[in-house]
């Protein structure tokens, strides 16, 4: 019950309009580990290579993007992000992998 209520309150934020400025910083602390700075560096996670974040950013959804950043997906553990954080990061991705 902890984890649905807290899965709708990830949803119910907003993740538009951050600050891409803002969103260097959390990426380069909290991503770039994995991501590497150009987005592709794919380092592994028990055998599976960090996606391709020049690819996924244009695939994925503002929401798709903060529920991977939040949650976790397959090998990529949650990150403790908060949502402004989350909407940074996200406007940070879009104006350097996005197309
Ligand atoms: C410990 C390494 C690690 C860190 C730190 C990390 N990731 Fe990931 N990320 C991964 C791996 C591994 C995958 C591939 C997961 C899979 O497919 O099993 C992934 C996948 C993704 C995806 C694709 C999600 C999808 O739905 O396919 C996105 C977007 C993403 N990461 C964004 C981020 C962002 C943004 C951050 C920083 C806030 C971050 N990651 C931090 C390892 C990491």
């Amino acid at each position: 019950m902890i984890l649905i209520l807290s899965l709708f309150a990830c949803g119910s934020a907003d993740y538009s309009g951050g600050d891409a400025t803002a969103g260097a910083e959390v990426y380069a602390s909290t991503c770039e580990s994995c991501h590497g700075a150009d987005g592709m560096l794919g380092v592994e996670v028990n055998g599976v290579a960090a996606a391709d974040l020049t690819f996924e950013t244009n695939d994925l959804s503002d929401d798709g993007i903060a529920d991977a950043i939040l949650n976790g997906v397959g090998e990529m553990p949650a990150q403790a992000l908060d949502d402004t954080q989350t909407a940074d990061c996200i406007a940070y991705m879009r104006a350097t992998f996005g197309s």
